[in-house]
């Protein structure tokens, strides 16, 4: 089978190809991706060789290059992660946020619809989406498949609207589609404007780890390559029509992640305990910064039997380990147009 990864030089991506790429060498992965700034070659480069494995650069806002994919490489699954996926861009530019997210996934949904022209046997789209499409949670309760959609920043609310895409072309089309809403990912490969890799870029660095608010914002950490294994599993059981939650049971106030990762990077740099988390500075909020997301992955679990593989506190110092041990791909992307986005983002905070 031909399967269509998008966005696979991206963070998550770029563990969704390897783990197909290995697992399933019958099939062969075409990884389209428009390279944005997050877009990485380099998160695959020991992949780049492989016999079933063919790159293509193309940008899925572009319905004419989509169908001409599809009809040279014949299709028959699509794995969609492209997207554009930081929270404060999308706060400063939306609209790039509107045309990848909506429109690109809109585009992907009718090259599909077009190339299988009413012949589904055996055909998917799996749609990758986020937890953040649920809103903002109290103290209390988790995000289950079924809690209503409430969307507050642009990047969710592109994302919500994607999901409703996928689900009508579902329902109007009899598309063949599942969906996966996931809690926060960390990991190897996290482009350093996300804060668990930016907070480690710059305690490395010795420079302020800028932390929202009063830091008592709560997320849901989950290792990628659990998210990656997670998608491997429904991809290839999950039902058709059905989406499944996917998180970590792994909550942290950010403050609180922060500190512990400090205290990681102090052991693993030889510093003295307590020295990075002097350089913890507290800076305005985001606009319309969620509360808390929690996940209820008790669907994915019963039905597929899928847990989480490493506990947090391993998660974390593989992650660290990682960045400490991969210099150059962290200097390389935080060269050039980095310096220029920090400096918007975080200058006058
Ligand atoms: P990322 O920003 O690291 O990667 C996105 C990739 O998409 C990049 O390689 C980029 O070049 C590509 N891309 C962007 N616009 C494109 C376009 N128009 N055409 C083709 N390619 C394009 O994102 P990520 O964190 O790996 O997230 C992947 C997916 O998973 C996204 O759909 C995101 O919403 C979702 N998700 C992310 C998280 C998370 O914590 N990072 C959690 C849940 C869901
Ligand atoms: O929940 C899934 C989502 O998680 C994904 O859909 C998104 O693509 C992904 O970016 C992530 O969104 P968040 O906004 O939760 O992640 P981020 O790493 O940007 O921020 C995590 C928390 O840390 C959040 O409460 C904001 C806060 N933060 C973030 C940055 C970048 C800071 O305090 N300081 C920072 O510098």
């Amino acid at each position: 089978m031909n399967l269509l990864i998008t966005g696979g030089a991206g963070f998550i991506g770029s563990h969704v190809v390897r783990l197909f790429v290995e697992s399933y060498p019958h099939y062969h992965v075409f990884n389209l991706d428009k390279l944005t700034y997050a877009g990485n070659l380099q998160n695959l480069a020991d992949v780049e060789g492989r016999e079933n494995y063919t790159f293509l650069k193309g940008d899925i806002t572009d319905a004419a290059y989509l169908e001409s994919i599809f009809s040279e490489h014949r299709f028959g699954a699509v794995l969609h992660l492209a997207a554009e996926s930081h929270v404060d861009r999308s706060i400063a530019g939306p609209m790039a946020f509107v045309q990848t997210n909506v429109i690109g996934t809109v585009n992907l949904l009718e090259a599909c619809r077009r190339a299988w022209a009413g012949d589904f046997e055996g055909k998917l789209f799996y749609h990758v989406s986020t937890d953040e499409v649920y809103g903002s949670l109290g103290e209390e309760g988790l995000f289950t498949e079924s809690t209503a959609y409430d969307p507050r920043s642009p990047y969710s609310a592109s994302k919500a609207a994607s999901d409703h895409f996928v689900r009508a072309w579902f329902h109007t089309y009899g598309l063949p589609v599942k969906l996966s809403n996931c809690s926060n990912n960390y990991g190897p490969n996290h482009f350093p404007e996300k804060l668990i890799p930016l907070a480690i870029h710059n305690i490395k660095e010795g420079r302020p780890v800028p932390v929202y608010g009063k830091g008592e914002n709560v997320r849901d950490w989950l290792y990628v390559k659990d998210h990656a294994r997670a998608i491997d599993a429904i991809f290839h059981r999950g039902r058709v029509g059905e989406t499944y939650n996917v998180g970590g049971v792994n909550e942290w106030r950010n403050i609180d992640l922060i500190e512990l990762l400090c205290d990681v990077m102090d052991e693993r740099l030889g510093r003295e305990q307590g020295a990075s988390r002097k350089l913890i500075t507290f800076v305005k909020d985001r606009a319309g910064h969620d509360a808390r997301y929690a996940i209820d992955s008790s669907k994915l679990m019963s039905e597929l039997g899928w847990a989480p593989s490493v506990t947090f506190e391993q998660g974390l110092r593989k992650t660290v380990d990682w960045y400490l041990e991969n210099e150059q791909w962290l200097e390389e992307v935080t060269s050039g147009h980095y310096r220029d986005y920090y400096r918007e983002q975080y200058e006058h905070r």
